[in-house]
């Protein structure tokens, strides 16, 4: 039988869905499963984006430009003027997720064997890119302990070598909620500069910060232009996880062209979302004020009553809807796998994702999970007490 390839075997499995064989089984047994795995929002899509979907009146669903819509980039561009960042139409090609706009910034920056730094934890996904891709990921630790703030520069700058072309930061993070400071970013937009690098930025969760605290895109950095690497996606912002549109953004023009190049061997992104994606620019403020203060409330209720828990140790997110908590266990694998397989509290269980998918580096993370807050706060409640009960009795097996 031929072999497949070392990429096929080398690429990972999602650590978000890995468990998903055992969650059907818990459903089969007819136990309600609570999905705190994974970043599926349960927050209504803007009214105007499924209007414009349904009202397309569409006789030949064509091939769009590579690109994407003009029309969509011109109001993306605005868009993103009116939020403060610099970024013109020609800065932007819209892509099949955000997914497919870090498939083309590798691409577009890095060859085989080339390394890109990444803090750690990570989204998951950046392993499997990377995989595709044929780069190394050199993780740099941020922990739990200093609640997943900006490694030292130092630590950075120790693991340069002549193959580092880039790195990757996602802010706010998945799966930490971090949000980086403006001095923070400032700081890496110095050390890419002595070094030459790309930084690539995600930026997806944009949008979803907390506390008054407010993002700073690596866009808004001067002299960064040719450095600096957006993805962007609507499925988090406007709750279109299935859209699947994205974008990546650059002043850089040899990076646009090189992107453009990928996105012309893939035809174009599709149609239906395009126009579902533009019109969701026309979304109301007050949908954003409504559903931000709503994740708000989710994060702090999740949190107050994870630390009810004794020896949970959990960071208090920025932004984005995530937080990594420790549990006093030993294996969240073992945890995450027997919570669906052999428990329930009153026919009910919880699906997390064990933490050590969301690192690269071997062995670190073994005691943790991370929480999506996507869930409804009463939801969000009956979760965190099935996990107080379920760390009792597992403890005790
Ligand atoms: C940090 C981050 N980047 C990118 C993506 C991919 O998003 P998309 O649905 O736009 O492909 C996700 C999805 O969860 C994410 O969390």
């Amino acid at each position: 039988m031929p072999k497949i390839s070392k990429k096929g075997s080398q690429m990972p499995e999602s650590p978000i869905r890995k468990l998903v064989p055992y969650a059907e089984i818990a459903k089969k047994k007819g136990n309600k499963v609570y999905h705190l795995n994974i970043g599926q929002p349960d927050i209504k899509t803007p009214q105007v984006a499924l209007d414009a979907v349904k009202n397309a009146n569409i006789e030949v669903l064509e091939y769009s430009h590579s690109a994407g819509f003009e029309s969509y980039r011109e109001k993306l561009s605005k868009y993103y003027k009116n939020q403060n960042i610099p970024i013109d139409t020609q800065n932007i090609i819209i892509t099949t997720g955000g997914s497919e706009a870090l498939l083309f910034a590798l691409g577009s920056t890095m060859d085989v064997d080339d390394e890109i730094i990444i803090p750690e934890p990570f989204y998951a996904n950046y392993n499997g890119f990377s995989v595709a891709s044929g780069v190394k990921v050199v993780p740099v630790i941020s922990s739990i302990e200093t609640g997943f703030s900006l490694p030292p520069i130092e630590d950075f700058e120790k693991l340069i070598t002549p193959r580092t072309k880039a790195i990757l930061i996602c802010n706010p993070g998945n799966p930490t909620g971090y949000l980086y400071s403006e001095e923070e970013i400032n700081q890496l937009a110095q050390i890419v500069i002595k070094h030459d690098l790309f930084l690539i930025a995600d930026e997806v969760y944009r949008e979803f910060t907390y506390d008054g605290f407010k993002h700073y895109s690596v866009m808004n950095v001067k002299g960064l232009e040719n450095h600096a690497i957006m993805i962007d996606s609507v499925s988090k912002r406007f709750s279109m996880c299935g859209a699947r549109i994205g974008c990546i953004v650059s002043k850089n023009t040899e990076v646009m062209a090189a992107a453009m190049k990928f996105a012309q061997a893939r035809l174009s992104p599709p149609t239906y979302a395009q126009i579902a994606s533009e019109a969701a620019l026309d979304t109301p403020q007050s949908y954003f004020d409504e559903v931000i203060e709503e994740y708000k409330e989710r994060r702090d209720i999740l949190i107050e009553e994870l630390l009810k828990i004794e020896g949970v140790q959990v960071a208090t997110p920025k932004g984005a809807f995530y937080c990594i908590a420790k549990l006093p266990i030993k294996s969240a694998n073992d945890f995450a796998q027997w919570l669906l397989e052999s428990y329930d509290l009153d026919g009910e269980t919880v699906m997390v994702a064990p933490a050590a998918g969301f690192y690269s580096s071997p062995n670190v993370g073994l005691d943790e999970v991370r929480i999506a807050y996507v869930l409804k706060k009463e939801d969000l409640v009956k979760s965190v007490k099935i996990l107080k009960e379920a760390i009792k009795v597992y403890n005790k097996i």
